[in-house]
């Protein structure tokens, strides 16, 4: 398996909460390297952009108003085998279904409002990474 890369968000949730350190702290300590990080907020527009292939879905109104309306911490992530184990260690869309330990099984309340994104491709994570950091912010 490559040393390779993926992309996160802990969503408006998980800040309003005060569970960036909690979470942070998780990613850590299973393996992931911090390699670019920022506290920042969507705007609709970049909303809209980053979850365009959801754009018909009943939910989309919800989601881009939920991820508008506070800020995010962006990062990407590097490690081996890095959006598949991403996506273990967050566990299942909606927290009820979520694995015990994951962290959206510790810090989601709803499959609405469920703490934390991950990039669920290679060709995904590079576009989503892109989105929100310029080169010069990625170590
Ligand atoms: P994400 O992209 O944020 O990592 O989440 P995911 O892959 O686990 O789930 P996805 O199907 O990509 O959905 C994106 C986000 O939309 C919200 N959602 N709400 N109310 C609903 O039924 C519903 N379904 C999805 C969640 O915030 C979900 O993470
Ligand atoms: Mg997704």
């Amino acid at each position: 398996m490559a040393t390779n890369r993926t992309f996160t968000m802990l969503k408006p949730d998980s800040l309003e909460k005060g569970n960036t350190g909690a979470i942070l702290e998780k990613i850590s300590a299973a393996g992931f390297k911090i390699v670019a990080m920022k506290q920042t907020q969507m705007t609709l527009r970049d909303a809209k952009a980053f979850y365009a292939i959801h754009n018909e879905r009943p939910f989309f109104g919800e989601l881009v108003e939920y991820m508008t309306r506070g800020p995010i911490v962006a990062a990407i992530l590097e490690k081996e085998n890095a959006v598949e184990d991403f996506r273990t260690l967050i566990g299942a869309t909606n927290p009820k279904e979520a694995a015990d330990g994951t962290i959206r099984k510790l810090f989601a309340d709803s499959i609405s409002e469920n703490a934390v994104h991950g990039s669920d491709s290679d060709e995904n994570a590079a576009i989503e990474g892109t989105f929100h950091f310029s080169g010069r912010e990625i170590f």
